[in-house]
């Protein structure tokens, strides 16, 4: 039994128009942690009625929340953050009995998740309009910037307590209000924010929780015509189809989908920082997240250097439970992200690959993965091409810059790069040639609340974060006002 100060965060149930609520029709799903398969929940499996009850509480919700004075949502998006901060420990615990990732881990990406709530109470002050000079002398022009409507979220299981707030949390400093569809793996997460949401005095319908399955909750949500915007993260695949179903109903959306992240290590890059960087990028989450590096390549005259240190440091990562102290590197989500691994370690070793480290399941069992590095990594593996989602580290080898540019944007995706250098004109010439949203020169991490995330090409549509993550969730309006020279009778 997962042992919380503050029990009632962990919730089993539904979170609909302010209630708790546990359907009686409904089934029931198993919420497991992934070290060790102990069961930490059984919820409600939510399905079409009680998605569609979230979204008509979400529209009656909505006038009042978006007439409310910007100040007024943004005070209770603060309480919301200072509840998160109170409750950190809390959170972590929930957060690895779930999703694995080692609890410092999880603490840390609770207050990377809390920051958002920050940001963006400040920013529903700042949601500005325009005047725009008029053509004619008895007319004056105006943008305004409105809320969009209910909002449906639907958001992944490897960053559940960054992810929401990086949605919710804009959505509702614009005056919308929202239905979270969070992943199955790691609904606790969701619903342990919902019950802060609450005692913030989010008030009811403006934020609900329904945890479900992908063809009934997922379908209602991306077709119920009071929706107005989705806003999901997850696979491209899953984004492509989602999309498709928006169209129906014309619904605005934002997609943070699948990438293929480059990391290059030039010659004259500094070796510690790039391995640095390269572990950074490449472990962090067990190698779960859309950003990881997925195909580390080094310049011939450091390719030695690189591989040997880099080997070195991944074979001295601690894997284990991740309440365990110490811990690195924890088990990955389930079963299919193992044999993803497997798949690509094993198609690399077959097309030439050389595993330095690593290189099996660990000896801990079920879901455990040894962290792995192949040098030898060519462009005909299938690591070169989809992304692992896994603690897999390929090293490819590169000659020249040119050469590098082309390897690294021979991919769909376009979510993040990164790039090892100290020549500063090479800096500039790759940040505008490399084809991704997001940026690492001389870092493997770039996540920060204030900072635009999002992907080009198949990796997604719209930012999150920032000052633009709220434009996302607003609707631009013009107004003509005309006959203003004339008085009134
Ligand atoms: C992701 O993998 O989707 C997000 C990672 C981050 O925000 O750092």
């Amino acid at each position: 039994m997962l042992k919380l100060a503050d029990p009632n965060l962990l919730r089993d149930s539904l979170f609909i128009d302010g209630a708790w609520v546990k359907p009686p029709k409904c089934g029931t799903f198993a919420v497991q942690n992934p070290a060790n398969g102990q069961q930490l929940a059984a919820l409600p499996l939510a399905g079409r009625d009680q998605a569609r009850a979230a979204v008509d509480a979400a529209a009656r919700a909505f006038p009042d929340w978006a007439a409310r004075p910007a100040r007024e949502r943004s005070q209770l998006l603060r309480r919301w953050h200072g509840l998160v901060l109170e409750n950190v420990d809390d959170l972590a615990r929930i957060l690895t009995a779930e999703q694995g990732k080692p609890l410092s881990e999880a603490r840390g990406e609770i207050l990377y998740g809390a920051a958002f709530f920050e940001w963006f109470a400040e920013e529903a002050k700042r949601v500005y309009g325009e005047t725009i000079p008029a053509p004619n002398a008895d007319q004056r022009l105006l943008v305004i910037r409105q809320p969009i409507g209910v909002c449906a979220a639907i958001t992944p299981w490897n960053f559940p307590m960054a992810m929401i707030p990086r949605k919710a949390a804009p959505a509702l400093a614009a005056g919308c209000t929202m239905v979270l569809k969070p992943a199955s793996a790691t609904p606790l997460s969701a619903l342990a924010l919902a019950e802060l949401a609450s005692r913030a005095g989010i008030p009811a319908g403006v934020f609900n929780v329904v945890p479900g399955g992908a063809k009934t909750v997922g379908d209602e949500l991306v077709t119920n015509s009071s929706v107005r915007k989705l806003t999901f993260t997850g696979s491209t695949e899953v984004g492509r189809e989602l999309m498709a179903k928006a169209s129906t109903n014309i619904k605005k959306v934002s997609l943070e989908l699948g990438g293929n992240a480059p990391l290059l290590v030039f010659d004259d890059a500094h070796l510690e920082t790039a391995v640095a960087g390269a572990m950074a990028s490449k472990f962090r989450n067990m190698g779960q997240t859309c950003v990881c590096a997925n195909r580390i390549y080094a310049q011939d005259g450091i390719y030695d250097r690189f591989v040997e240190a880099l080997s070195a440091a991944v074979s001295k990562l601690k894997v284990g439970d991740g309440f365990e102290d110490q811990v690195q590197q924890g088990p990955l989500i389930d079963e299919a992200a193992v044999q993803k691994t497997l798949e690509h370690l094993q198609d690399a070793v077959r097309l030439g690959g050389k595993v330095l480290t690593g290189g099996s399941r660990h000896s801990l069992g079920g879901t455990f993965f040894e962290p792995t590095v192949i040098s030898g990594a060519t462009a005909e593996m299938l690591v070169a091409r989809e992304e692992t989602f896994g603690p897999l580290a390929p090293i490819f080898r590169f000659s020249s810059e040119a050469e590098a540019i082309r390897l690294a944007n021979d991919t769909e995706y376009g979510l993040a790069a990164y790039f090892f250098t100290r020549d500063n004109g090479r800096v500039w010439r790759l940040g505008s040639a490399l084809e991704f949203g997001v940026i690492g020169i001389n870092t493997g991490v770039t996540s920060y609340e204030g900072a635009p995330f999002g992907g080009l090409k198949a990796s997604g549509i719209g930012r999150e974060g920032s000052h633009l993550g709220i434009d996302e969730f607003l609707e631009v309006k013009y107004l003509c006002v005309a006959d203003i020279a004339r008085p009134a009778a």
